[in-house]
């Protein structure tokens, strides 16, 4: 299974904010968006993953992540030239998804909460053909991609930003697809807004019964930081866990470490090079503790 993350758009519901500055490398608290989501991707064991960006952006985001070698994956990167809709990802990704299935995550997505990424990893384990999306309990569900479910838990509809809901699940921006999305994205027609909507994708799918989705929990917490509002809710969310618990969210270098993608010594590295900050210091104060916790599960 191959990843992607989608980091386009012009971020045009946050200018000013965004009239220079790429949305997805905004600071959501103490680190910039993008680690989010792609921590989810490495939580789900994934480690080829494709940035997708528009031109003027892309080389922030190389100078960001890398090729990945440091965290123990591989990032590539494309531009995105027009943000034609979601879906264009995957046109966008052809060669790089190949002959493998992919999982996709927005790059304002953010997700946390007690097993989520035993969830994910397990998911893209048991993924077979198909497309796999994610149900989301919300009070509002209007702006956003609204899934239906019947009293078994199969998928009734899928609309994108219905005026009269259908139900109070939202699709967040987490999906696995087969081998079939990119053809299937290259004959959406574009919606009223003018994009290549993934919910089209999505109802495709419905269409030749082989869309799943999974309820996620009321323990999950789940943002869509593309918004004043979201943005400053996923910060002050992240900054209450990780000052309450100790724990931080999304701390790509932990994940890589706790995960065995990278060595001790590549962990310490990354860590000193960033001792002077809260961030730094916590990657350096956990080592002795992952270490114990990886010798009792017997990754030694
Ligand atoms: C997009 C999708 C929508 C999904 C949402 C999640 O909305 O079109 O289906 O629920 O992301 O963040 P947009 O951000 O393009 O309005």
């Amino acid at each position: 299974m191959k990843g992607i993350v989608l980091a386009g758009g012009k971020g045009t519901r946050l200018y000013p904010l965004t009239t220079v500055l790429s949305k997805q490398l905004l600071p959501v608290f103490d680190k910039p968006m993008v680690y989010y989501p792609l921590s989810v991707l490495m939580l789900a064991g994934i480690k080829q993953i494709l940035v997708i960006s528009s031109t003027d952006h892309l080389d922030l985001y190389k100078n960001q992540l890398g090729d990945g070698s440091a965290y123990g994956v591989q990032i590539s990167y494309k531009n995105q030239d027009t943000p034609r809709g979601l879906a264009d990802a995957f046109i966008v990704g052809k060669e790089f998804i190949g002959e493998d299935d992919v999982m996709m995550i927005l790059g304002d997505n953010i997700f946390y909460g007690a097993n989520f990424g035993e969830l994910v990893n397990k998911t893209v384990k048991d993924f077979s053909t198909g497309a796999t999306i994610f149900g989301y309990y919300v009070k509002n569900p209007k702006p956003f991609g609204v899934v239906e479910f019947d009293k078994s838990g199969k998928v009734l509809s899928v609309e994108e930003k219905p005026a009269n809901p259908r139900s109070n699940y939202i699709i967040p921006g987490l999906y696995i697809y087969d081998n079939r999305v990119s053809e299937i994205a290259m004959n959406v027609e574009p919606s009223d807004r003018g994009e290549i909507e993934i919910t089209s994708v999505n109802d495709q799918y419905l269409k030749i019964g082989e869309l799943h989705a999974i309820k996620l929990g009321r323990g999950i917490a789940w943002f869509d930081a593309g918004t004043p509002t979201g943005l400053l809710q996923a910060s002050n969310f992240i900054e209450a866990i990780q000052n309450q618990q100790g724990f931080y969210v999304s701390a790509i270098e932990e994940i890589a470490f706790r995960k065995g993608f990278i060595s001790k010594e590549q962990y310490l590295k990354l860590a000193e090079g960033q001792k002077n900050s809260p961030y730094g210091q916590y990657l350096l104060d956990i080592v002795d503790e992952i270490e114990d916790e990886k010798r009792s599960q017997g990754k030694f």
